[in-house]
């Protein structure tokens, strides 16, 4: 893929508020765009979230209630609820363990790579701690809204919703999840909002270059 084909896409991509009820994601793209999720960077490699890929529609209108009544929960093609994990003591653990499996290491190889997980916990307040777990997750979610923009799939990230009635309908707390963010995917309907200009920061306000 060539420099102006990303450029165009990430141009074309706008976080759409109208999306076409009758337009569905192909079950090839809505797996590649989780798969993209799954693939994301972490810190020291311990992926401390889930993905959550809510179909049922009376579910959906629940989460619709609870995201301040904004339609694309429950009209894209597709809902992701990006979830944090809470049980960060179980993190080092995994990771040690599922390095081990597919590096052929053994626990012992890998005692630093776990004290430098343990340690990275241990050494956070209980605030500290929640905040970086969840920061984490926001890296997924822009690699998923890359990665639809790319095959040209319409997304929408949201941060507009009551995370505690979002995780009473999904029943998050039994499943050691906490609600970050979410992703409506899908087709944009009639949107005036994506035919308006982008609106962007000029390339030398944001890029400095250090020589
Ligand atoms: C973390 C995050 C949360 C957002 N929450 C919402 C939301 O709840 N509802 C919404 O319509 N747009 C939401 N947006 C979209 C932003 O408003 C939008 O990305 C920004 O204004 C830039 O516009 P563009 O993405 O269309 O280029 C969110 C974006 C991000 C990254």
């Amino acid at each position: 893929m060539k420099s102006a084909d990303i450029l165009e896409a990430l141009n074309w991509r706008y976080a759409v508020k109208t999306f076409d009820t009758n337009k569905k994601v192909s079950a090839e793209d809505l797996a590649t765009i989780l798969e993209s999720a799954r693939l994301a960077p972490s810190s020291i490699g311990i992926e401390p979230w889930k993905f959550l890929v809510v179909n049922n529609p009376e579910l959906r209108a629940q989460l619709r209630a609870a995201g301040y009544d904004q339609t694309k929960i429950t009209d894209a093609s597709h809902l992701v609820v990006i979830t944090a994990r809470t049980d960060a003591n179980n993190l080092p653990e995994e990771l040690v363990a599922r390095t081990a499996k597919t590096q052929g290491k053994t626990a012992e190889d890998l005692s630093t790579l776990h004290q430098m997980a343990a340690g990275a916990m241990s050494s956070k307040s209980p605030e500290a701690l929640d905040l970086w777990l969840k920061s984490q997750s926001y890296i997924p979610l822009g690699m998923m809204l890359e990665t639809a923009a790319l095959l040209g799939v319409d997304a929408c990230p949201m941060e507009g919703f009551d995370p505690t009635k979002v995780g009473e309908v999904l029943g998050l707390e039994a499943k050691h999840l906490k609600v970050v963010t979410m992703l409506a995917i899908g087709y944009r309907g009639d949107d005036a909002y994506a035919s308006l200009p982008k609106t962007r920061r000029a390339y030398d306000e944001v890029v400095e270059i250090i020589n």
